[in-house]
């Protein structure tokens, strides 16, 4: 019995004040709503700022990224421990354009989230393949490598404090979202790896979709029995498209019996 999860990545977009207002726009929009576990990422120059304006609500914070030390002379980055100190409780890491823009390998993820962990932060941890990769007949293929590369050495303990987050890089941004069954067949491919390491606690973790997720098709993709939640891009930095995402995927997930009271 796995809780719908939405997470919403700001990415590079929203000053302090803009980021103030969307936040209270979504909290008053899920203020009721007790059955998602609800996340937003703003970027680094807005998490005091959310943070404050999240006090006693029912949605956490998050980062978009962080550095797999815990500090050090390492100009420009943020450490797990800044993140906690600012109020975070999770963080996005080897998300596509981190890996496409900034070069980041599955080695530095597996870094990074074993930091993350360690320091208790929950890591959002995003693979996907590109659509080359796909046309070329590979998707499995490359998932399977970044699932090996970026989950290599995890206990069956450290994979029950994370999260996984399914996103083809065809979808992300470009408003094709891939099809409920696509989906479907990534994430029961990726339950299938980790029921080789976990066994039946596989059954806890949280897979999100993540891609062009919008209002028109939380439900569907929530329909399928390995889809958990979904991080959302564009449509999180509007304040009615997520909420209504939020309230989208509680409908489907009371439907699917995926409600759980933990
Ligand atoms: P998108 O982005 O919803 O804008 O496609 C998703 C993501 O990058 O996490």
């Amino acid at each position: 019995m796995r809780k719908a999860f939405i997470a919403g990545n700001w990415k590079m977009y929203k000053s302090i004040p803009e980021a103030v207002s969307l936040v209270q726009v979504i909290r008053a929009g899920v203020h009721t709503v007790q059955d998602v576990d609800i996340v937003v990422c703003p970027p680094f120059t807005a998490l005091a700022a959310v943070n404050e304006a999240l006090k006693d609500s029912n949605i956490d914070l998050g980062a978009q990224d962080m550095y797999s030390e815990t500090e050090g002379a390492f100009t420009g980055e943020i450490s797990p421990l800044m993140l906690k100190d600012v109020g975070c409780r999770y963080v996005i890491l080897g998300h596509s354009e981190r890996r496409q823009y900034f070069g980041e390998t599955d080695g530095l993820v597996n870094k990074k989230l074993k930091t993350a962990i360690k320091f208790n932060l929950i890591p959002i941890v995003c693979i996907g393949e590109t659509l080359a990769e796909r046309d070329a007949g590979k998707a499995k293929e490359v998932v399977a490598n970044q699932f090996e590369g970026s989950f290599q050495g995890l206990t069956a303990e450290e994979f029950e404090r994370l999260i996984i987050a399914y996103e083809p890089v065809w979808a992300i941004g470009t408003g094709r979202t891939a099809t409920p069954q696509q989906a479907q067949e990534m994430h029961g491919l990726i339950r299938s790896f980790l029921k080789d390491r976990l066994g039946d606690t596989v059954e806890r973790v949280r897979i999100l979709y993540g891609g062009s997720v919008k209002p028109e098709n939380i439900s569907e993709l929530m329909a399928e029995p390995d889809v958990d939640g979904a991080l959302v891009g564009g449509a999180s930095i509007k304040g009615e498209s997520f909420i209504q995402i939020v309230r989208g995927s509680l409908l489907e997930a009371k439907g699917s019996g995926k409600v759980s009271s933990s």
